[in-house]
């Protein structure tokens, strides 16, 4: 991406990387990203925020020369991760005068990856300043936002919020400065629940600490700056709120029909009380759909055939996913069928153990679902919805 002054003396420098589909070999990219790194000249010194992933620094090295930056005297790196700072060894080596500003945790990890001298480093500590010149930096710690090291930099006289991972989207985007409409909420709520929605308390606690801080700019890690700060703290407060929605997310796969013609039925008996449904076909989902639904809603019923002795594989990972992601639901069941026996539902059951949630009788059954079947799934939706309404949630 080419370079932006978005302030007079900040500069974005990162890369967009359009075609990436793939992140952490796990999470799908439907629109991409970015990675942003910005230059701050200080009238005395000048500060590189963050760097890129390696696979583009040559794109932050070119955008450094063309903005003539002769010498560096800060990376200032808010998080370890190899897509922030993968390309601090080369800037290491280019800029040999330059000094790394961390945390004492980030220095660990940087030290750990990259095997960087003691000497290179200054460690700072929360709420710390680092003078510019006629700018100055404040580093707010923030840890889990979504690694253990994690930090937020302020540029105070400007009051813009370098805020890392934490408020990104990855979506690539030839604007740099968001529309903040409903493409940017559906990336940045897609990014919440894939990668941030398992520190939800950390967050709630963060979030507190910015309101004492006025912010005009809120500029992510990843994806366009929001120049309406409130568009996504309001955004954040909601999906790391305990609200939940009267929706049940239905993840699921058939193998011969069976589980399928269950969870259509289910599907209608659930809406027939009023109840929403959002169901994952697992052989045909994009997961991060599956994640987002998992954000704010009430209750997960999963639809499984028995394979062997216990649930699909499909349905084992998107279980296991949804138990790392700790979302906020109150309830859950599963139903399927099988052939001759099994332990599905303990197995399923154990694998929800990170979340604090009420399983719901579940419903299994051999073969083919016949009329007591259907029944008992009208059972179901008529349990979910009771419970929904004993807990307030419409
Ligand atoms: Fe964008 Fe956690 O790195």
């Amino acid at each position: 991406m080419a370079i932006r002054e978005i302030k007079p003396g900040v500069y974005y420098v990162g890369a967009t990387d359009w075609d990436r589909r793939l992140f952490d070999e796990l999470i799908p990219l439907p629109d991409g990203t970015s990675y942003n790194a910005y230059i701050i000249k200080g009238r005395d010194k000048t500060a590189l925020i963050d760097t890129v992933d390696p696979t583009k620094e040559e794109i932050l090295i070119e955008n450094i020369r063309e903005l003539g930056i002769k010498k560096l005297d800060y990376i200032i790196s808010n998080h370890a991760e190899q897509d922030h700072s993968g390309t601090i060894p080369r800037i290491l080596t280019l800029f040999p005068e330059v000094t790394l500003v961390t945390n004492k945790k980030c220095k660990g990890f940087l030290i750990d990856f990259f095997s960087i001298p003691e000497e290179k480093f200054m460690v700072i500590e929360d709420r710390e300043r680092l003078s510019l010149g006629n700018k100055s930096l404040e580093f707010i710690l923030a840890p889990w936002v979504h690694w253990p090291e994690t930090m937020l930099t302020y540029l105070v006289e400007d009051r813009i919020l370098f805020s890392c991972d934490l408020f990104g989207s990855h979506l690539a985007n030839s604007s740099l400065l968001a529309k903040e409409d409903a493409k940017l909420l559906s990336s940045a709520k897609r990014y919440y629940a894939e990668i941030m929605m398992p520190f939800r308390n950390s967050i709630k606690g963060h979030l507190r600490k910015l309101e004492d801080i006025d912010i005009k700019l809120i500029v992510p890690s990843h994806g366009p700056i929001y120049q309406k700060p409130q568009f996504i703290i309001d955004a954040y407060k909601d999906w790391i709120s305990d609200n939940v929605k009267n929706e049940v997310v239905l993840p699921y796969v058939s193998m011969h029909g069976s589980t399928e013609k269950m969870v259509a039925y289910l599907i209608d008996a659930l809406i027939k009380r009023g109840i929403d449904v959002l169901p994952f076909n697992l052989t045909k989902t994009d997961i991060g759909e599956l994640a987002i639904g998992l954000v704010d809603t009430a209750t997960v019923i999963i639809g499984t055939p028995t394979v062997l002795t216990g649930p699909h594989p499909a349905v084992v990972g998107a279980t296991y996913l949804a138990n790392a992601l700790r979302p906020k639901m109150r309830f859950a069941s599963i139903i399927g069928s099988y052939g001759w026996g099994g332990r599905t539902t303990n197995i399923i059951a154990e694998m929800l153990s990170n979340l604090k949630v009420e399983i719901i009788e579940p419903v299994i059954i051999k073969g083919y679902p016949k009329n007591e079947d259907f029944k008992a799934l009208d059972n179901l939706a008529e349990t979910v919805l009771r419970k929904h309404r004993e807990n307030n949630i419409v």
